[in-house]
């Protein structure tokens, strides 16, 4: 069976160029099984004609408030009781400001407030105007009615500048979809997600660490709570925002984030160490900042605790997983890894050339347990965190028969 059979969607688009993508996300909805009904505002219909998106949805697009012709088909109370979900596709900020306002003063913003479906919407936009203080109250505004907000990805923009505010891809959007209606698998179990860099100081001015951004573990945070898990992020130095409703404790160094993974490991069910952990700190660090005196320094290092490894040598372990950041033969020294620190399954991805998953908006993994391998392919982190969540729930209640559903 289709994996969105039977659910109805109502897909706003509003005016934008990122209104072209509208059409492939009209088309992957229904390809999923989805029925999907369109109102578009009369921006969007300058970007793109509600004739195509009858032709992919099989039905007329609704667009005017006022057509008398909706005396006898779905007016905007019909439109807004039939909808499971409402998703606007691409959402701009004129459209924000009067959803977070409650403004109804066309068809897909007397829609959402008439309706009690939960609310997605994929913003896109010219990033000064994203970034602008206004959008981001309002966008707060939305997410604390628990409106879904998703994205908007970072990179370059119609408009010729480069930044965040352009539409996620269709199929990013409908993964966001399916995860929503997907039964909350993971209801009830904690999870913690280690995320980010450590740091690990020489002095009070410098440090080691290395180029983890966090995106690939909030990302996988973000898609464990969509599962329904109670998540625990602990997290080193990083940019980014906490997925909303995801506790976070933000820590620094390795010693750091062994303290606080040990603090809340008890009860916890699955623990998935994102984090890129510093393997050694300096034996000692300096208080005060080192001097540019002698021709050469040398710098003692100690070994860090391994955190997954003590996580998995626990008396009752939680379903550990682990990744592997590899430059070179990444299956055997990912497989060498799982071995040594005895976990359940582990992520590899590579990490050398224009490819390296530190730092980019994309990754590529590959599964490995006792069974074999797995490869999810190369693709956003966001896509990707929830398709390991998929294969992480599968291979934890194989383990843990106990699912109730
Ligand atoms: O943060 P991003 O920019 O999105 O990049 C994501 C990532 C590349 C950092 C991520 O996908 C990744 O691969 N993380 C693990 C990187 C790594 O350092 O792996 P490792 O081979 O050193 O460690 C193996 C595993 O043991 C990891 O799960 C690590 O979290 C864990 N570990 C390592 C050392 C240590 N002292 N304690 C640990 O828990």
């Amino acid at each position: 069976m289709k994996e969105l059979a039977g659910k109805k969607i109502l897909l706003g688009i509003t005016g934008g160029i990122a209104a072209y993508k509208s059409a492939v996300l009209c088309r992957e909805l229904m390809r999923l099984g989805a029925e999907v009904r369109v109102i578009m505002t009369a921006a969007a219909t300058q970007f793109i004609t509600p004739l195509t998106l009858q032709a992919l949805s099989g039905h007329p697009v609704h667009s005017d408030l006022f057509a008398a012709e909706n005396e006898d088909a779905m007016g905007h109370i019909e439109l807004a009781r039939w909808a499971d979900r409402i998703l606007i596709a691409p959402a701009s900020a004129q459209t924000i400001s009067k959803l977070a306002h409650g403004e109804a003063d066309n068809l897909l913003t007397t829609t959402g407030l008439a309706s009690d479906a939960s609310l997605m919407i994929a913003p896109a936009m010219n990033n000064v105007m994203w970034r602008d203080v206004a959008t981001q109250e309002n966008i707060k505004l939305l997410r604390a009615r628990d409106v879904l907000i998703l994205g908007p990805a970072s990179g370059d923009q119609a408009c010729g500048e480069t930044g965040p505010g352009r539409m996620l891809e269709a199929d990013e959007i409908s993964e966001y979809v399916l995860q929503q209606f997907q039964a909350q698998s993971l209801k009830g179990k904690r999870v913690i997600v280690t995320a980010g860099p450590t740091w690990e100081a020489i002095d009070p001015v410098r440090g080691l660490t290395n180029h983890s951004s966090g995106k690939m573990g909030y990302a996988l945070a973000g898609a464990l709570h969509d599962a329904g898990a109670n998540v625990t992020l602990i997290s080193g130095p990083t940019a980014l925002h906490p997925p909303r409703s995801v506790p976070c404790i933000h820590i620094t160094s390795a010693q750091e984030m062994s303290d606080a993974v040990m603090e809340n490991i008890t009860g916890c069910d699955i623990f998935v160490a994102v984090a890129a952990v510093a393997d050694y700190r300096p034996v000692s660090s300096t208080e005060q900042k080192i001097k540019k005196t002698a021709e050469t320094l040398t710098l003692k290092l100690v070994r860090n605790p391994d955190i997954l490894a003590m996580v998995a040598a626990l008396e009752k372990p939680p379903f550990t997983v682990g990744f592997a950041a590899e430059t070179e033969n990444l299956i055997d020294h990912a497989k060498e890894k799982l071995a040594a620190k005895k976990i359940d399954l582990i992520a590899a991805n590579p990490v050398s050339g224009d490819n390296s998953a530190f730092n980019s908006e994309s990754n590529e993994l590959s599964l490995i347990d006792s069974n074999g391998i797995t490869h999810l392919g190369r693709c956003s982190k966001s896509i990707l965190a929830h398709k390991l969540t998929k294969e992480i729930v599968r291979r934890y209640y194989e383990t843990h028969p106990t699912k109730d559903t």
